[in-house]
């Protein structure tokens, strides 16, 4: 299926940079272009990097491992 319709990736692509590192939008972008463009396609993007390894923060930020906020 394609994930990013700009530059034409897969989502099987974007899994492959995933599995080869990329743990950001940014990183994904870097190795296969997917998401350097309009980006409207990030939060697919997000997802993939996410269910490779849900303790990941894909948004591009510092990682940050996810949890309940202290009160
Ligand atoms: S759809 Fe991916 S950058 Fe536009």
């Amino acid at each position: 299926m394609y994930v990013c319709l700009c530059v034409g990736v897969t989502s099987h692509t974007v899994a492959d940079a995933v599995a080869d590192g990329a743990c950001t939008t940014n990183d994904v972008a870097q190795k296969c272009g997917a998401g350097a463009d309009c980006g409207r396609c990030r939060r697919s993007i997000r997802a993939i990097i996410e269910s490779a390894d849900p303790s990941v923060d894909s948004s591009g930020g510092p990682s940050v491992r996810r949890g309940r906020r202290p009160r």
